[in-house]
């Protein structure tokens, strides 16, 4: 994850929305196809600035339709994310709004946040539904990401989230609402093709252990990949999830030696979303040095959120991956980009600037890759290109 592979004054070649070369600019000024061809190349001067493969955010949850301001200063009050949840705040409280709003309308603010991931330099998101949370409305949100991902020239790994909490209309009945994803939401998902991969918040106030192991194990027997919210609140031991052999487990705030002896035999990805414990106003952060040093595969994501998360920042997610929790700005790079891949089945395609995959690219106005997570809060991406599309980013 330290090895970035810099190459210092380079160009890349992209040919109908691939990377065909990479290499040094003066290699490129040389090269006969190039010459012949000059005229119909587009050329994007980047000065000297830092370009980065764009970065793969892995875990993002885009499909609502309002801040949540009250819990915002509940919580600066001092009542606990699990306090305001218990009193009809959290999670449910973005309910009635997906619920009421159409799927155009979702499908705006859908698209209104990818926006906001490209003028970061964010070329890939997984988007998650997760607020609707009856058939017809996690329908509808996965419907409403779909089209939104239509609109936007990066890419979009849709998840569904049907298993987020227990809505309010099956208040003391977690099983029946499970029974409604597995049976229900799961097949209709798989049979329109409308995620490709499902997700579950298995912790305290959501779903037990069993309950999101059986929700799992219905996604993987219709084809789906799977991946699980755990370890946020309180610990899960993580063997019997790994043996579903998830793309990605999430948060893991708190891992023992054994799970992470775990993570690191395992090919799942450990994705650390440490914009949650800031925004949550927590001391502790998930253990990135133990996880890295022992072996696992460590992805960063911004856990773009209403609740817990409402940055759609990687760069800020890299400073805090440095400063709270002591990764090397390279290794948050490789985090934030191929690692993030990973977590999404797509590193054929993702998360490294290499001949053969997608021509994701983000040029950041500085000289040196390490000032990424240097000037926090500052966004020094002026350019994306998704897919091959350039991208100005609007001002954010
Ligand atoms: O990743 N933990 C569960 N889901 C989100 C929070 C969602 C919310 O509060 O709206 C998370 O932190
Ligand atoms: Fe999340």
């Amino acid at each position: 994850m330290r090895e970035l592979g810099v190459v210092p004054y380079a160009a890349v070649l992209c040919v109908a929305g691939n990377i065909v070369s990479v290499g040094t600019t003066r290699d490129a000024l040389k090269d006969p196809w190039i010459k012949k061809n000059k005229r119909r190349l587009t050329e994007i001067d980047c000065g000297g600035r830092v370009v980065l493969p764009g970065f793969v955010d892995s875990h993002t949850h885009p499909v609502f339709a309002a801040p949540r301001l009250v819990d915002f200063e509940k919580r600066i009050s001092g009542a606990t994310y699990e306090e305001i949840a218990e009193a009809g705040g959290g999670i449910r409280s973005s309910l009635a709004a997906v619920r009421g709003a159409g799927k155009s309308q979702l499908s705006a603010e859908v698209l209104k946040a990818l926006r906001k991931f490209t003028a970061h330099g964010t070329t890939t998101v997984e988007a998650k539904s997760g607020y609707g949370l009856s058939l017809a409305d996690e329908l509808k949100s996965l419907e409403a990401i779909r089209s939104a991902a239509r609109d936007w020239p990066g890419t979009v790994a849709p998840t569904l989230l049907g298993a987020h909490v227990v809505p309010p209309d099956f208040q003391g009945r977690a099983d029946d609402y499970v029974d409604l994803v597995c049976q229900e939401m799961i097949p209709a998902v798989a049979k329109r093709r409308l995620a490709t991969s499902v997700d579950v918040f298995c912790e305290r106030g959501a779903f037990t252990e069993a309950q999101s192991l059986k929700i799992l194990a219905a996604a993987r027997s219709h084809g789906l990949s799977v991946r699980a919210h755990v370890s946020q609140l309180k610990r899960t031991s993580l063997e019997r999830l790994l043996a579903l052999q998830p793309l990605s487990l999430d948060h893991l705030d708190f891992v023992d030696e054994n799970d992470i002896r775990l993570l690191a035999k395992s090919n799942t990805v450990a994705t650390l979303v440490p914009g949650a414990n800031y925004f949550l106003g927590l001391r502790e952060y998930p253990p990135a040095r133990k996880l890295i040093d022992r072996g696992a595969a460590v992805a960063l994501a911004t856990d773009f959120n209403p609740g817990t998360s409402p940055t759609a920042s990687m760069s800020f997610v890299l400073s805090l991956a440095c400063t709270q929790m002591r990764m090397t700005p390279a290794e948050a790079i490789s985090a934030g980009t191929i690692n993030g891949a990973w977590a999404l089945g797509l590193a054929d395609r993702k998360g490294s600037i290499e001949p053969g995959k997608d021509a994701d690219l983000a040029i950041f106005d500085i000289k040196d890759y390490r000032e990424i997570a240097y000037w926090f809060g500052s966004n020094l991406c002026c350019q994306a290109i998704a897919n091959g599309v350039p991208v100005i980013p609007a001002a954010d």
